[in-house]
This record gives structure tokens, C-alpha cells and sequence, in this order.
């Protein structure tokens, strides 16, 4: 296999990456909401950084677990990611909020997201989810 090929074939399964956001839910610290979230966002790296929702007395302090996520992975040095698993109560779909779509569209707007409906994996691009997301950058605009 050559590096090419591996930069960009998925070697985790998107029931994988689910698993892995619901380990990170875990993690949630949302005694307000009483709604956990976990994510686990996979890098082109390879890597997989996961995150959860953490509130906070003054509630517009609080931030969604796709953040926490994202901002790990940058922080680590990251920019590129293929594919974002969310999952909040397993019955229901949790799609990325707005400020969350905007945040992850400056990284990749090519990004793939992944929920779960009644334990079925459903599949959205961001493009989807966010049509003509705001970029500064000229390249990222004419994509
Ligand atoms: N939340 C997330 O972490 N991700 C989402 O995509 C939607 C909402 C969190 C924020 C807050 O802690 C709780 O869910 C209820 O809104």
C-alpha cells in the first residue's frame, strides 16, 4: 500500500468511530440538559479524537461535544478530517449544531457526519447540513 493510499483510505468503520463517540458520552458533563453527547471526529492522520458536551453554571459557557472534539484534534496539531461520528440519546438523531457545522466547515468541508437513528448509522455530508458555510479564504469558498 503506498503512503497515498493510506492518507486517504478509511481504515475505521463508521460502526467504529460510532463506538467511539459513545465512549466519549460517557464523559459528559451535562447536569443541566441531563442530554449527553460524545463524539469522535477522525482525523486524515489515522487518529481519532473524541469529545463530549461540558456545561457550566452560566450556561452560554457550556460547549458541544463536536468542539470538544475538533479542538482537541487542532490542538494536537491537526487540520484535515474525514469523518465526525455524533451521538447523543441512542433512539434519536443528533446532528451538529449550527456554530459546531460553521466550526468544523473551517477544517473540512468535505467532512462526513455520522448519527444514529434507532441504532441505524445515517450519513450527511456537511455540505448538507451547512450549504455555503462562511470562509474567509478564497480556496475554500470556490470549492
Ligand atoms: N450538544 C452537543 O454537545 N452537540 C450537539 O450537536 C447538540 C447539543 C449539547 C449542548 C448541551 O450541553 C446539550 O447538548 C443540550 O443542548
Amino acid at each position: 500500500m503506498t503512503k497515498q493510499m493510506k492518507q486517504t483510505e478509511l481504515p475505521i468503520t463508521d460502526e467504529q468511530l460510532i463506538a467511539e463517540a459513545r465512549k466519549a458520552r460517557e464523559f459528559a458533563y451535562a447536569p443541566y440538559s441531563r442530554f449527553p453527547v460524545g463524539a469522535a471526529l477522525f482525523a486524515k492522520s489515522g487518529k481519532v479524537y473524541t469529545g463530549c458536551n461540558i456545561e457550566n453554571s452560566s450556561y452560554g459557557l457550556s460547549i458541544c461535544a463536536e468542539r470538544v472534539a475538533l479542538f482537541k484534534a487542532v490542538s494536537n496539531g491537526e487540520r484535515e478530517f474525514l469523518t465526525i461520528a455524533v451521538v447523543g440519546m441512542d433512539s434519536s438523531p443528533v446532528f451538529p449544531c449550527g456554530a459546531c457545522r460553521q466550526v468544523l466547515y473551517e477544517f473540512s468541508p468535505d467532512l462526513t457526519v455520522l448519527t444514529l437513528d434507532n441504532n441505524n448509522v445515517i450519513k450527511h455530508s456537511l455540505k448538507e447540513l451547512l450549504p455555503d458555510g462562511f470562509s474567509l479564504q478564497k480556496d475554500k469558498r470556490d470549492e
